[in-house]
């Protein structure tokens, strides 16, 4: 099974915002990312708007030529921007204002209301639905009820972890997987994968997409964004050989 790229360019929108100016420009970014060989562009409108803008999300959709998955939380106003925008993909994620980035799967449990109602609306759309949440099955256990087609599974703790506490968080990555996939439920994964951690992530046969921002925008500071894309898709291509 092939596994396939998307690349979050927020923070190339970080760094725009840092200064209020018109450069990095975005679509730049996103037109060496897709020449590289990336399978689809991401992008989080986060509610206090910290780097990607409603105007980006409009403009990035007008001339993305790979999939476009919109990251958003399952509030009112995200909802109605995603069905105007109608992206391919949209992906589910809990917000804090404060958090510095999205700190961990939703609670599929404790919002099922607000998150069935979110996922049916953009599922109305024909926008692919994937939620956010943590490699739990519990939480697995909770999908088709709100009918999801596609899970992220959040891989930060264990990009975070080390030694034997992140071979602890690998396994329930693996456990959570295989569980998922059994269920007819598409795998995908993300979050603190980077140039060291993403090969084992990577050789998980039943993840389909993984999703991976910070590190990639880090390394471009040096090779630039089309290298540092064709870079991590070696790492995918060598994980699946
Ligand atoms: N997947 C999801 C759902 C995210 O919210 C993010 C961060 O926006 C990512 C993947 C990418 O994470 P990182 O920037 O750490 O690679």
């Amino acid at each position: 099974m092939s596994l396939e790229l998307g690349v979050n360019i927020d923070h190339i929108a970080t760094i725009r915002q840092a200064r209020g100016t018109v450069y990095p420009d975005l679509l730049e970014a996103m037109k060496l990312v897709e020449d590289a060989g990336a399978h689809a562009i991401t992008i989080h409108l986060r509610e206090d708007r910290r780097h990607i803008q409603d105007a980006d999300v409009y403009a990035i959709k007008k001339h993305c030529q790979r999939r476009l998955n919109l990251e958003l939380a399952a509030t009112d106003e995200m909802v109605a921007i995603a069905c105007d925008v109608k992206p391919s993909d949209a992906c589910v994620v809990p917000e804090k204002r404060e958090e510095l980035t999205t700190e961990g799967g939703l609670d599929v449990i404790g919002q099922f209301d607000r998150i069935k109602k979110a996922t049916q609306t953009l599922k109305k759309e024909d926008i692919r639905v994937s939620l956010f949440i943590e490699p739990n099955i519990e939480h697995i256990k909770r999908v088709p009820d709100i009918g999801a087609p596609v899970i992220e599974l959040h891989t930060g703790t264990y990009a975070n972890a080390t030694g034997n506490a992140q071979k602890r968080e690998f396994d329930r990555i693996v456990e959570a997987t295989e569980y998922a996939d059994a269920q007819g439920i598409q795998v995908n994964a993300g979050h603190g994968l980077d140039y060291n951690n993403t090969q084992i992530i990577a050789a998980i046969p039943q993840i389909k997409e993984l999703n991976i921002g910070h590190s990639m925008v880090a390394r471009a500071v040096f090779v630039g964004i089309k290298q540092a894309t064709a870079e991590m898709l070696s790492i995918l291509e060598q994980a699946r050989k």
